[in-house]
């Protein structure tokens, strides 16, 4: 495994991988990495020839008052899993590497970068569009793997590379669950024992909404009433939202819908805001 810092050494590196005829596969990541983080390798590892993995702490997708000094990095730690996985190409450059003096050229989506989400972090979104259009410029490769965890991340960035003509095809990978149905996530690990142990409940009125879709409840309210029921029952998290919107698009749905709908929730513990979502229908 290379781990590389530099865009002129990476790029070198893979352009002889490239005209050896390999396909690529690349794996975006802001590091401290765990078992949802490996999944979106492991199908990069099995669909790709070689794989890149970056990790990269993005300062452009970080508001000013959520605290980018405080974000969780194990740079030894992560070296030591993506080994593990048999990754061929890990990429760890420094800010100024990747934002030179006197950039200021942006990738922004107006539309979806201001919903939901984008909403609540201004400007988020604008800098993850740019900073993932850097990273496909600089690695060009065939393919790149994004988790549906972050929904709203992944519908962007299908939109982007449709939108700007990028020759990469987006796979989405389902959210990893510890055991108990919690989504996987750095997160976690900020919550009380007590706090960790109620999140459960995010999981448990998707799995209500998704048992209500199977017996042919379609209706938007309905589903809505039942996944607050569900969540409302849980005192120690704060709900912040429940979104029903069309799966592709991210357009509101009401009344009934016919389509695949995309159920987002977000739900705050203390300081900690967890996110999951589902796709039903
Ligand atoms: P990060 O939060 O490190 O996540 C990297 C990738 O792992 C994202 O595509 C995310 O959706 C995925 N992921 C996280 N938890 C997951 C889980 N439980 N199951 C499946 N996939 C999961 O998302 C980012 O970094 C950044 O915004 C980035 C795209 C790297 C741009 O800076």
């Amino acid at each position: 495994m290379k781990v590389i810092a530099t865009i002129d050494e990476l790029r070198a590196a893979l352009k002889s991988e490239r005209l050896a005829g390999k396909s690529i596969g690349l794996v975006p990541t802001m590091g401290y990495l765990h078992i949802g983080h490996m999944e979106l390798v492991r199908q990069s590892k099995a669909a790709a020839n070689i794989s890149v993995v970056s990790i990269f702490v993005n300062p452009t997708q970080f508001g000013p008052n959520e605290d980018l000094s405080t974000y969780p990095r194990d740079m030894e730690g992560d070296l030591a899993k993506l080994r593990a996985e048999g990754v061929d190409y890990v990429f760890t450059p420094e800010v100024a590497e990747i934002y030179r003096p006197g950039a200021n050229t942006i990738v922004d989506n107006p539309v979806l970068s201001r919903i939901l989400i984008g909403k609540i972090r201004p400007g988020h979104f604008r800098g993850v569009t740019t900073v993932v259009t850097k990273l496909f410029n600089i690695v060009q490769p065939d393919r790149a793997f994004f988790g549906e965890k972050d929904y709203q991340q992944l519908t962007i960035i299908r939109r982007m590379v449709a939108d700007l003509n990028m020759p990469i095809a987006i796979t989405g990978v389902a959210t990893v669950r510890e055991d108990d149905g919690v989504a996987c996530s750095s997160r976690n690990a900020m919550l009380t024992p007590a706090d960790r142990r109620a999140a459960v409940v995010l999981s448990k009125s998707l799995a209500q909404a998704e048992e209500m879709v199977a017996k042919g409840q379609r209706s938007v309210p309905a589903i809505r009433n039942a996944v607050r029921a569900v969540l409302g029952s849980e005192k120690r998290g704060e709900l912040e939202s429940v979104d029903i919107r069309d799966a592709e698009t991210l357009d509101p749905v009401s009344g009934k819908f016919k389509q695949s709908v995309v159920i987002l929730l977000t739900v705050r513990f203390g300081k900690v805001r967890l996110i999951d979502q589902r796709v039903v229908g």
